[in-house]
């Protein structure tokens, strides 16, 4: 079905000439999602510079039944933001809304537009001394409309939560135009329902989100980095107990990182380095971090990792520095998606059990896929203190893409039905979009997914939000 001319032209008019693109040349980055696993078709892509006009937007396609697709910066992992292929579905960019309404640094908070990038966020609230936590490898170009549409995880959670900790309050449009206005920066306020937990998630099925009320935190003011080699999982679970303890829970991030998943960074990505001689199994990226300057933790973490380091609970360690070589730590961990996709084909997940069962899953994990496909380098790494991991393969050396990526589908079951087991999540952090809705029927508990589905007739009973997402 194509959207009729008489639509499309009421739809520019909201908007205005600088609020639209629809030659196919412009439109064409929105047609393809960020993996490049999937190709949409859109007319129209919508550029919005107010709620108003958001609501305007919706108004005329609840109206005409028209399918939306909200986009941020189109850097999510399951085509949530790709438009149908049929050319049925208008696309709605928030990149305009960049606005940072107000700060608030007694109250600890400030309101963002939709499609102000994540960095943006993170340098306002740094400008009134204060930290905006969430932090992901695309901060550059994601927008925080879509780390609150997909909750968007990251390498602070296990300190600060995720997108979905972050947030005190939410403006939304509904799929008929109405716009709700909770966008309250208060911490307390039990008045009913948490509508705004709905809304976080959703991957725009239920509504567009326009701005957000965010939660603000003291800076640190002294950042220990770590680079941690450990003999093998089991006793990197034992350093994340040992050090969150010992450091009263300063740990903010407890990244693991097999030696295949680094070999591929050290060979594809300038500039990275092994800081040790020689080469160990398994490494782990961490950052202790106090907000109290003189605390001494370095030397304390240092005494720390010595006991560690004498019982052989680690192997080896090297402490950052300076900014410099901090940043060459991070580097390492940071690019590991880009070495593997330099590197050639593979299959992704992004799984999570509890932290405590994670070592025994990842020996599970891999005896299972050593068989399903052999020879594949099989590549744990990730949010270990969250106990999610991208559990990704790549081809063994030398082999057929496709041969290897025809796996997948075996690969995916098996290692999901591995995680059911565990009473773990399937998708941890990157949603479910177009790329897991099977899995999210099979995997999904059914009264949850009665629940999801009666959210999405009453708010949407139309069903224009996100068509083919999710649900
Ligand atoms: C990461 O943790 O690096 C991202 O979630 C990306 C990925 O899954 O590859
Ligand atoms: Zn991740």
């Amino acid at each position: 079905m194509s959207i009729p001319n008489s639509i499309l032209d009421r739809l520019r008019n909201v908007v205005g000439a600088q609020g639209y693109l629809d030659t196919p040349a412009d439109v064409e980055p929105f047609t393809v999602d960020h993996r490049k696993l999937y190709r949409g078709a859109t007319p129209l892509v919508l550029k919005p510079a107010t709620t108003q006009q958001v609501s305007e937007i919706l108004k005329i396609c609840y109206e005409a039944g028209i399918g939306v697709v909200p986009v941020g910066g189109n850097t999510g992992y399951c085509g949530a933001a790709t438009p149908s292929a049929d050319g049925s579905q208008i696309v709605v960019s928030l990149s305009r809304m960049r606005r940072i309404r107000s700060v608030d640094p007694d109250n600890y908070t400030l309101i963002a537009e939709a499609g102000c990038v994540l960095a943006e966020v993170q340098a306002a609230a740094e400008s009134v001394d204060r930290l905006f936590p969430l932090s992901l490898g695309s901060e550059g170009s994601c927008q925080i409309g879509g780390n609150l549409s997909t909750n968007a995880g990251g390498t602070a959670v296990l300190r600060y939560g995720m997108m979905r900790d972050l947030v005190l309050g939410l403006e939304v449009v509904l799929p008929d135009g109405r716009i709700w206005d909770g966008n309250k920066p208060l911490r307390k306020d039990n008045t009913g329902y948490d509508l705004r937990d709905v809304f976080i998630g959703a991957e725009g099925t239920l509504g567009i989100i326009t701005a957000a009320a965010c939660k603000l935190f003291s800076r640190p003011r002294e950042l220990v980095t770590a680079l941690i080699a450990v003999p093998n999982p089991q006793a990197a679970v034992a350093l994340l107990s040992k050090l969150r303890t010992a450091s009263g829970d300063a740990v903010t991030t407890f990244e693991l990182m097999p030696q295949l998943a680094l070999s591929l960074v050290w060979r594809h990505i300038p500039k990275t380095v092994n800081p040790f001689d020689e080469h160990y199994e398994w490494y782990l990226l961490v950052e202790i971090s106090v907000g109290r300057p003189g605390t001494d933790m370095r030397a304390f973490i240092e005494e720390e990792l010595g006991a560690a380091l004498e019982a052989n609970q680690i192997l080896n360690a090297a402490l950052a520095h300076n900014e410099a070589q901090r940043e060459s730590f991070w580097r390492l961990r940071e690019t590991i998606p880009e070495a593997q996709r330099v590197e050639g084909a593979s299959i992704k997940h992004d799984i999570s059990v509890t932290t405590s069962e994670l070592p025994h899953f990842i020996q599970e994990c891999t005896a299972l896929l050593e068989q399903l496909a052999p020879d594949a380098r099989i590549i744990p790494y990730g949010h270990m203190g969250d106990g999610n991991l991208h559990f990704n393969l790549s081809p063994p050396v030398g082999a057929d893409a496709q041969s290897f990526l025809a796996l997948a589908p075996r690969i995916h079951r098996a290692v999901h039905d591995l995680v059911a087991q565990y009473g773990g999540s399937i998708s941890a952090e990157h949603g479910i979009g177009q790329l897991k809705r099977a899995d999210l029927v099979r995997y999904k508990n059914p009264i949850a997914l009665e629940l999801m589905r009666s959210i999405k007739t009453a708010l949407d009973p139309k069903g224009i939000m996100n068509p083919g997402k999710v649900l």
